[in-house]
């Protein structure tokens, strides 16, 4: 059993043994020379704190809304897939780590667990889904009344992956496909091809557009989510369509390499949004100042993709439970030592770049 203060170096190493070296390389690998994955983590580190001291720190408020939702933390598991990788539970399992500590769990569509079923683990807290945009737009319609029904609050759509990037890692040592792997949610859905990989069957190969997108926001009875934003202008063009949201994400550096870092253009994208949409932030969040940093700059939550699934992997949902109250702890501390009671009070003046 994880206890609540994780060694995450400690952790990812254990999930390593545990894991099937497929499963490890899937959850681990990023494309081509992985510079864009180790770099993200990299990059929060060189922000530095400017702590204020005499200030009143013995109680802390980490309480956010997000999309209209209040909770006690504003870090969320992020959207990965194919959780029966880790834990014969899959998705169930982690919803539940989620649920335990009210943390809000952002599901795949790639994932052999229906929707309904991931609805049923949601305790207190909100769930929403992500979605790749599928060829047939009414099929993904329906998934979307289905997801709407079972009470997923908002819609993430990806948008940084219109065609797979490629991992040599992954190439050298693939998942091999099985009920594991099926993304059941989408059984039905004509497979999308793409001009690189004819023949590869599967999901998030259909490349959207901003007119997808307005018809996916006039669609969903959800608020609309974009995740996959690396710059200001794109974030803007979103807002206009009427998103709700914007995730500052690269994907965890798994499609395209050497990309920016999250972490160098998340004020880039906040300034662009102003307050028209509220903005998020994944991809190497690995220490409780790094949310800090993230939050200060401008973010109104963070994701960890990652860490949940070495703990899912290790302890199925009390692991997802403890890495996200280890990370939650390491925050509320650095809050303290950073002179900041509440998340409102984590403002730009605390960060140097
Ligand atoms: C194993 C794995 C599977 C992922 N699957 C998805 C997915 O299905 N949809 C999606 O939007 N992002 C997916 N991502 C990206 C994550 O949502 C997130 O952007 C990224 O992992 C954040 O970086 P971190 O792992 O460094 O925290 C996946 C990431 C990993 C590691």
């Amino acid at each position: 059993m994880l206890r609540d203060s994780v060694d995450l170096d400690a952790l990812e190493q254990n999930a390593q043994r545990v894991m099937r070296p497929e499963s490890w390389v899937f959850c681990d690998t990023g494309a081509d020379d992985e510079i864009t994955a180790k770099e993200n983590v990299q990059a929060w580190r060189k922000f530095k704190l400017r702590p204020r001291v005499l200030r009143d720190i013995v109680e802390i408020d980490t309480s956010v809304s997000l999309l209209g939702a209040r909770l006690n933390t504003p870090i969320m598991v992020a959207p990965t897939g194919r959780h029966h990788l880790f834990h014969t539970d899959g998705e169930r399992a982690t919803a539940r780590g989620a649920a335990a500590v009210g943390a809000l769990y952002v599901m795949s569509t790639s994932g052999a667990t229906l929707v309904e079923d991931v609805a049923k683990e949601r305790g207190g807290a909100p769930q929403w889904f992500q979605l790749y945009m599928q060829p047939q737009r009414e099929e993904t319609g329906q998934l979307l009344d289905r997801c709407h029904k079972v009470g997923f609050s908002a819609l993430v759509l990806t948008v940084d992956q219109p065609v797979p990037g490629w991992s040599p890692r992954a190439a050298r040592t693939p998942v091999i496909p099985s009920d594991k792997v099926r993304s059941v949610n989408m059984i039905g859905q004509p497979i999308a091809k793409t001009a690189y990989d004819p023949d590869r069957k599967g999901l998030a190969m259909f490349p959207t557009n901003f007119k997808d997108l307005e018809w996916l926001v006039h669609r969903c009875a959800m608020p609309v989510v974009v995740k996959g934003v690396l710059r200001g202008d794109d974030a803007g063009r979103c807002v206009d369509c009427g998103v709700k949201g914007i995730m500052v994400s690269n994907h965890g550096g798994r499609h395209l390499d050497t990309t920016v870092t999250t972490a160098e253009v998340l004020a880039e994208v906040v300034e662009a949004v102003g307050a028209s949409a509220e903005v998020y932030v994944d991809g190497g969040i690995r220490r409780g100042t790094d949310i800090v940093k993230a939050l200060a700059l401008g973010a109104r939550a963070v994701l960890l993709g990652r860490p949940p699934l070495w703990g899912l992997s290790v302890d199925g949902a009390d692991g997802v439970a403890a890495v996200l109250t280890h990370m939650h702890q390491e925050m509320v501390r650095a809050m303290q030592l950073c002179g900041a009671n509440s998340l409102a009070a984590l403002t730009r003046d605390l960060v140097k770049a």
